[in-house]
């Protein structure tokens, strides 16, 4: 199987790419719903996009940028849409973004972001759900912010609005996700100066330009693990993934390695063969390295076939558990206590209707799908289309049965 470019390192380089004088092309973007999305929010401000699908790149060239603006009505589809905020601010000096909404599981706020943004020297104000930016004189000083918590998100906007600010910012508490090392190494090779990359202190000395070119997407480390336990979940699996990057999955593949299955990792491949029985290992997310939370509804799914009791525990987001009754309807059991389920196996699990409710929850409901007995239908599938490339077809090349039914 071979994985895609990452959807959530895409997104920041989509943004950092209205900060070039010229045409940026990026490599390896995925063909996703939410690429879409942002592709059309871009070229809202009058930026060329070109997408070559059958080549996975994206060219994007803002020279004639003439608004900047990002709309409510493209906004609260995808809220990384966000980043325009940070992007705009770094191009323009100005930014009029729609304030983004919550989401399945809970809200989502933005007052990091806007806090940092005030710290390099913005005018923040609000004005009917929009949030207005503006750069004194039409370019950033600079500044320093201290993040709590660490958030991917208000590190990638203020990373886009630091690098070609009149003079340096320090962001203290930064992310360090591989999304966030992605988009800031690739901003170097265009020309910005940041130092820190991979550590909480990202120190950017503004820069006057940031020049046209080519730069690189990862590697999707989320679709990486989702694929590592669907291979895991499954008797007589026998799976080989390819162009991936087993460092981006940090300590996860630590905490993999107790399931006790084959698993054997080269630069660009993991292969993992499932073992004779899942044996209950418990979980809680972090922030990088630490285990993913966009993991750990794949992960309690899989603890529900495991021979024990485990626990998955969610510290970034503690609501985020809407697939629970999903997995219960299937025959798994699943007890929710505040930012944590308890989860007793193993369960045969036998097919039914389910209903995805975000992303992450949608693919969770197809591998329990391929695990349970009998048939089982997933309702609103177009979660599932916004983050994964071509799901069924990946899955269905390793033996497993899905076929896509208009509702
Ligand atoms: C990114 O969201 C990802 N999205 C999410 O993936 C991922 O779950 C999340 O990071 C955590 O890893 C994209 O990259 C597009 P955060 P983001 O800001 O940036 C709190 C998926 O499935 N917070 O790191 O929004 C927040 O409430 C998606 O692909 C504030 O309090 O996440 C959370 O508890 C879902 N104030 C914590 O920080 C703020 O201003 C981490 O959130 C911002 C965040």
């Amino acid at each position: 199987m071979t994985i895609s470019g990452s959807k959530n390192a895409a997104l920041p380089l989509m943004a950092a790419a209205l900060l070039a004088d010229g045409p940026v092309t990026i490599t390896n973007v995925p063909v996703l719903n939410d690429i879409f999305t942002f592709n059309k929010v871009i070229a809202e401000t009058g930026t060329e996009v070109t997408y070559d699908r059958d080549q996975r790149e994206l060219t994007i060239d803002p020279t004639q940028m003439d608004s900047y603006v990002a709309p409510y009505d493209l906004v609260r589809k995808m809220r990384a849409s966000f980043y325009m905020t940070g992007a705009l601010l770094g191009a323009a000096g100005y930014a009029r973004v729609s304030l983004p909404g919550g989401c399945a599981w809970g809200p989502r706020p933005v007052n990091l972001h806007l806090e940092g943004f005030r710290a390099l020297g913005a005018e923040i104000e609000m004005d009917g759900g929009y949030v207005i930016a503006k750069a004194p004189n039409g370019r950033l000083p600079g500044g320093s912010f201290t993040m709590t918590p660490s958030s991917v998100g208000a590190t990638v906007n203020l990373v886009l609005a630091a690098v070609r600010a009149k003079g340096r910012s320090v962001i203290r508490n930064a992310a360090m996700e591989p999304d966030v090392v992605n988009l800031c190494e690739n901003l170097n090779t265009l020309g910005a100066r940041i130092s820190g990359v991979g550590t909480p202190v990202l120190t950017i000395e503004g820069t006057d330009r940031i020049q046209p070119g080519t730069i690189n997407n990862t590697p999707d480390r989320i679709e990486t693990g989702t694929f590592m336990i669907a291979a895991a979940l499954l008797p007589g699996s026998d799976v080989t993934l390819t162009n991936t990057l087993e460092r981006d999955l940090g300590s996860f593949t630590d905490t993999f390695r107790k399931l006790n299955t084959g698993l054997e990792i080269t630069d660009s491949t993991i292969r993992v063969r499932s073992a004779d029985r899942i044996p209950p290992v418990s979980i809680q997310t972090a922030i990088y390295p630490g285990f993913p939370t966009d993991l750990q509804a794949q992960w309690a799914t899989m603890m529900a076939l495991a021979d024990g009791k485990s626990t998955v525990t969610d510290h970034i987001y503690p609501d985020r558990f809407s697939y629970v009754p999903e997995l219960v309807r299937l025959g798994a059991d699943v007890e929710r206590r505040d930012n944590m389920v308890v989860i007793k196996g193993p369960s045969v699990l036998k097919g039914a209707s389910v209903m995805s409710t975000d992303l992450r929850a949608s693919v969770s409901l197809v591998m329990a799908g391929l695990a349970a007995e009998g048939e089982t239908e997933v309702l609103r599938v177009y979660h599932l289309d916004r983050g994964y490339e071509t799901l069924e077809d990946k899955l269905n090349a390793v033996g497993a049965q899905i076929r896509r039914v208009s509702e």
